[in-house]
């Protein structure tokens, strides 16, 4: 399902480039459940960003499902963020003045969803996240742990087949953290595709495969770790 070949990002910063990636070769099939681990600036975020099409390699290819997304307008990068993707970032990145439900609306606008069968979907992602009671609170009148269940349910909302995450409990405490990490277990179970970056290896050892970063290269060739 996502097939990343010798994928470099590069940023030119002045007259000097500095590689952030420098040539990643992931497969991930449908229905795995992935940690990202590796030090600071190890390039964890940028690949996760290719990944979730946020952003695009400077050279090698990406093709996910079967599709070369390096090819791709920014507006079909933007409609299969939308359709195949779900994003949970560590600052929640939330709308700060809108509620539980307007939150989780967003994405179902851009997709075109109307009327009840919308009104539907949110109430229904909000259940599953387990904040059924809290539809009406906002990102100031919600706990942190509220607050990313919210960002699961808005990054739920389309079906997407992949759910990315990069440091989903990175500021949470350990028990909400733990929810979050349930939630995703849950997800995968349900045969979701689960690629998550964490700092915390307890955590990473609950998934099914470790991809290693170490400046910009894989360390551990795919294999666990
Ligand atoms: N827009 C940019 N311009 C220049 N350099 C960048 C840019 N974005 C990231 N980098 C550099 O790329 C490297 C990888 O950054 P990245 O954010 O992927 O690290 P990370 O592994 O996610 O780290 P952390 O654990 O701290 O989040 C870092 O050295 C960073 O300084
Ligand atoms: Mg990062």
């Amino acid at each position: 399902m996502i097939d990343l070949k010798h994928i470099i990002k590069a940023y030119r910063t002045g007259k000097v480039e500095f590689q952030a990636l420098k040539g990643i070769d992931l497969k991930v099939e449908k229905g795995e459940y992935i940690a990202i681990v590796g030090p600071s600036g190890s390039g964890k975020s940028t690949l996760m960003n290719i990944i979730g099409c946020l952003d695009i390699p400077s050279r090698g290819e990406y093709l996910l499902d079967q599709q070369p997304v390096n090819t791709f307008s920014s507006n079909q990068l933007a409609d299969i963020r939308n359709k195949k993707i779900g994003f949970v970032f560590q600052a929640f990145n939330l709308l700060p003045y809108a509620t539980a439900y307007e939150n989780v609306e967003m994405p179902l606008l851009f997709a075109g969803m109307k009327g009840r069968k919308r009104k539907n979907r949110i109430l229904e992602v909000l259940s599953q996240v387990g904040l059924a009671d809290k539809i009406d609170n906002k990102p100031t009148e919600m706990s942190g742990g509220e607050m990313q269940r919210v960002a699961i349910a808005r990054a739920l909302a389309n079906e997407p087949e992949i759910i990315l995450a990069d440091e989903p409990t990175g500021n949470l405490d350990s028990k909400s953290g733990t929810e979050i990490v349930n939630i995703f277990d849950d997800l995968w179970k349900a045969g979701k595709t689960v690629i998550m970056i964490t700092h915390d290896l307890s955590l990473a050892q609950k998934t099914e495969r470790i991809v290693k970063l170490k400046d910009g290269l894989i360390d551990n060739n795919g294999n666990l770790a």
